[in-house]
């Protein structure tokens, strides 16, 4: 596919007409030219009721909202801002498959439009050691069940990095950057949309394991050293490999495997080379 047009934008005529997903934003496709949050929308939508597949998209947000309580830059007509509605029949212990699989979604695009992203652990995006994609999966328990999910989904396209402003954790990028082209947002989120349904359904039905072996074959952070921030403390050591669930396996110094569900990996800043060459 040509994702090469940049005159396009991603209103319901724009994109659900050429969708190729059975359910994901065919029935329920809810789109604004501005908004404060897709998650906070999406999240109202699924207390009032609406099914698993509701997609919400804006061509910006005010208050775009990424984890650990941070803001999500989100500009007009550059980006795209989803959040869809998933309510996945699973023990509680296996929700962290979900932003795996969606990380391997966006991925799977960005490689199709020739780009060339790796994973951060759990679910950043990266190029060159920029990231280009977040995702921000908030869920509602019951019973140790997830009740439903809003998963949210951040891209950087046709954002210039002169624009971006200071003071991001993990330095930014966008497809324009990376490749000098402008890309048709309306054909990527056709494509993410479907990538995203299939592997969601390849989970349901049981066949998680090939979307686990993308998943670490993209990963930036298997075989690296790391030092994870986790709500029990600093974990330190060799990221060895992703367990079923989608944990992190980090071999310490006294050669214990430690299980991490959640964290944030500092990996060195991108142009740690060059500035050493000053
Ligand atoms: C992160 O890396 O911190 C996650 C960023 C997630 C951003 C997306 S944009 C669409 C959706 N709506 C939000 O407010 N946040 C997510």
């Amino acid at each position: 596919m040509d994702f090469t047009d940049a005159t396009d934008g991603l209103s319901l005529e724009e994109v659900v007409p050429q969708l190729l997903t059975g359910v994901f934003g065919q029935n329920n496709y809810f789109y604004y030219p501005e908004i404060d949050s897709t998650n906070n929308l999406a999240r109202a939508l699924a207390s009032g009721g609406y099914p698993e597949g509701t997609v919400v998209v804006a061509e910006m947000q005010t208050a775009g909202r990424g984890r650990s309580g941070r803001s999500w830059y989100s500009p007009a007509q550059q980006g795209i801002y989803l959040s869809i509605i998933l309510r996945p029949a699973m023990p509680l212990r296996e929700i962290s498959r979900i932003s795996l699989l969606a990380a391997v979604a966006v991925a799977e695009t960005l490689e199709e439009m020739g780009l060339q992203p790796r994973i951060k652990w759990p679910n950043d995006i990266l190029i060159n050691n920029r990231k280009i994609t977040g995702i921000l999966a908030e869920a509602i328990i019951r019973m140790d069940n997830v009740e439903y999910l809003i998963l949210g989904i951040g891209l950087n396209i046709n954002n210039r990095i002169e624009d971006f402003p200071e003071g991001f954790v993990t330095p930014p990028t966008s497809a324009l950057a990376e490749s000098d082209c402008n890309y048709s947002r309306s054909k990527i989120l056709q494509v993410l949309l479907w990538r995203l349904e299939y592997h969601y359904k390849q989970m349901l039905e049981g066949r998680f394991a090939q979307t686990l072996e993308k998943a670490k074959s993209m990963s930036i952070v298997i075989g690296q050293e790391v030092s994870l921030d986790t709500i029990n403390g600093v974990v330190a050591g060799r990221a060895v490999d992703l367990d079923d669930n989608g944990f992190l396996l980090v071999r310490d110094q006294k050669g214990v495997i430690n299980k991490v569900m959640s964290g944030e990996i500092f990996l060195p800043h991108p142009d740690i080379d060059k500035l050493r060459e000053y």
